[in-house]
């Protein structure tokens, strides 16, 4: 049966028939297939390609280029997830101009179906101009990483009264501004499941509890690939670092004791032989 492509009002339906989202995030063509195949319900492009792919400590060297580029591949894929570029950091804060011209390059260069951008109230004005130019925004409240210089480290956020009441109104006013969906990151449980409660978009914690209309995680971590850090949140749900150090463990003896390469993977003079 072929499946509807994913569009963000997809997901704000899903939340209105109380259907759990599931987003994963994606840099490359095969797991974006892979995800395409386990029917994953979104794809974030994440800045995190910075820390999982490229190596660097944080997202902040991330370039509109590089997602660009990693989300295009993503497309290609074709996956009927929805597919979200993540504005990487100062793409979207230097003015609200540049914030369109840097989102359009997304939807123009890689197609995707949303941006994803970091920031409360004082992103306002940006949610609004890329809604008005008719690109979908999904808001980033929380432990934001683009900000990790300010915030001193990765750290649980809005873990008192005044800070928590202080990311429900944020949270409001990214859903007047036009945003779909928002991303809850490092939150106390209670907080996001209040947030959940009174939106009427849907909710995409990490590392956020249970209560909110979905959860994203990012592939690296929860294939057991990415090792240089591991937040509370994560759950492994394969060691695949280990599975690949094994396999080119095994190819290496192969190759040194001349095991690999075997008959059948050799070519004979015979001109059938493709
Ligand atoms: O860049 C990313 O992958 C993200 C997720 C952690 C939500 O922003």
């Amino acid at each position: 049966m072929s499946r509807a492509q994913k569009t963000p009002l997809s997901l704000v339906r899903m939340k209105g028939k109380g259907r759990k989202i599931a987003m994963l995030t994606a840099y490359d063509y095969p797991t974006a297939q892979i995800l395409g195949e386990a029917d994953v319900d979104a794809i974030l492009v994440g800045d995190t390609l910075g820390m999982v792919v490229l190596g660097h400590e944080t997202t902040l060297p991330v370039t509109v280029d590089d997602v660009i580029r990693a989300a295009a591949s993503v497309r290609r894929a074709r996956p009927q997830a929805l597919v979200i570029g993540d504005l990487p950091f100062l793409s979207y804060t230097v003015s609200v101009s540049e914030a369109v011209r840097n989102a359009g390059r997304m939807v123009k260069e890689a197609g995707v179906g949303a941006v994803k951008l970091e920031g409360g109230r004082a992103m306002l004005p940006v949610v609004r101009a890329l809604v008005r130019a008719s690109i979908p925004v999904m808001g980033h409240l929380g432990l934001t990483p683009q900000s990790i210089l300010r915030f001193g480290g990765y750290k649980v956020q809005a873990k008192n009264p005044r800070a928590a009441n202080r990311l429900i109104e944020a949270a409001k006013a990214l859903e007047e501004a036009g945003c779909f969906a928002v991303v809850l990151e490092a939150i106390p449980a209670d907080v996001a499941a209040r947030v959940t409660e009174a939106l009427s978009i849907p909710t995409i914690g990490i590392g956020a509890g249970p209560d909110c209309d979905g959860q994203v995680l990012v592939t690296h971590d929860m294939l057991g690939i990415y090792d240089d850090f591991t937040p509370k949140f994560v759950k492994r749900y394969a060691e695949l670092r280990e599975t690949m150090r094994e396999a080119f463990a095994a190819y290496i003896k192969e190759v040194k004791d001349g095991t690999f390469p075997g008959p059948e993977h050799c070519y004979d003079s015979d001109p059938k032989d493709k």
